[in-house]
């Protein structure tokens, strides 16, 4: 049984880490077509701090109190009115709609609402992987394989440049690439480059101390997680009909046409059935997620801290329940 008050990080106003409240709330009711989820890890997303910071508050603007935190994996405690595809005792994973850093979220899960901002996702979770793990997989594991394979159309034998491949999005993506049979370059720092290696890259440049630009050319795709000059540099290394793909900021258009390229923003929306078909490739032992480092319910704005460095190895998660 869920209990009656849980602990939850809710946010008040825009702000720093310092605005991450840890606070006792009524414990969600699941609603029609929805599922009530006693949450045992939720991934800290760059998307978080961004949003508590108020980066969105143009086109997404906050509706306070609001529990930060999507990526999730747990148990389901109740099912609600119309729900037939889970059961309660289910472990699962995936996107959950209205936050995750509580010991208990809902989510909707019949009919999912497959629309940007709001789509939820949630699948069985496999056996041989943790909790903290599968809290790895939503916002990390399916932006790298639908801006690789849908908005990138990655195919065996190309050769694919990921910019930021040590983070919770490029580590899936250097091993989706290798997995699919592309040839696999990455940028990450000195400290990260042995971690990339073994992730799957044949070739690992520093960019601390190596211009990516001198040393290569004429690849099929960029997949840019980093943004800025980076992007904009990223244009030069990609071959006559090739392909940049971005998670941020929306491609120069006049630049790519000058240089005979596509390029353009993630847009993808990941699916119920991706998630299914990642736990198989992790369970089959061709992809592993990374924990960055993990953290209690109450530590959130270290998390936070530590997200908005832009550095680091993996995904950072929160541990909250056993
Ligand atoms: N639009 C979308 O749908 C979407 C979805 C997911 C993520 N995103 C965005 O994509 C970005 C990456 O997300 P993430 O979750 O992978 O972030 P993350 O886990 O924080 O990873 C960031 C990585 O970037 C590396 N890095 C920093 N500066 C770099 C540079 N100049 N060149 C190469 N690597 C560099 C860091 O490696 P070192 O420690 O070695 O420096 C770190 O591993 C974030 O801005 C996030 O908001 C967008």
């Amino acid at each position: 049984m869920p209990k009656q008050m849980i602990q939850a990080i809710r946010v008040h106003q825009y702000g720093g880490p310092e605005q991450l409240k840890l606070e006792q709330i009524p414990c969600p009711e699941p609603q029609v077509g929805e599922v009530l989820i006693r949450v045992h890890a939720a991934g800290v997303l760059p998307a978080e701090w961004k949003f508590r910071q108020g980066f969105f508050q143009a086109f997404r603007p906050a509706i306070f109190p609001s529990i930060p935190g999507s990526a999730v994996a747990g148990v389901i405690e109740e099912i609600g009115p119309g729900v037939t595809s889970f059961q309660i005792g289910q472990a699962v994973f995936g996107r959950s709609t209205h936050g995750t850093y509580a010991e208990y979220t809902t989510t909707e899960v019949e009919p999912p609402a497959l629309q940007p901002e709001t789509f939820s996702l949630l699948a069985l979770k496999p056996e041989e992987l943790s909790f903290d793990e599968a809290a790895t997989i939503s916002g990390g594991a399916t932006i790298a394989w639908t801006a690789l394979f849908e908005d990138g159309a990655l195919q065996a034998g190309q050769r694919v440049l990921i910019q930021g491949a040590a983070g919770g999005v490029g580590s899936f993506a250097v091993q989706f690439a290798r997995w699919k049979g592309a040839q696999v370059i990455g940028t990450t720092s000195k400290a990260n480059m042995d971690f990339v290696h073994a992730l799957g890259a044949e070739t690992v440049i520093d960019y601390t101390s190596t211009p990516f630009e001198q040393v290569v050319h004429d690849v099929d795709l960029v997949l840019d997680t980093i943004g800025g000059e980076t992007q904009m540099r990223s244009m030069q290394v990609v071959k006559p009909g090739g392909r940049l793909v971005t998670l941020l900021e929306q491609p120069a258009q006049d630049v790519a046409q000058e240089r005979g390229i596509h390029a353009k923003q993630n847009a993808t929306i990941p699916t119920s059935g991706l998630l299914r078909t990642i736990a198989q490739l992790i369970g089959e032992g061709h992809v592993k997620p990374t924990l960055a480092r993990t953290f209690s319910l109450q530590e959130a704005s270290l998390a936070h801290e530590l997200s908005q460095s832009g550095h680091g190895r993996g995904r950072i998660v929160l541990h909250i329940a056993d």
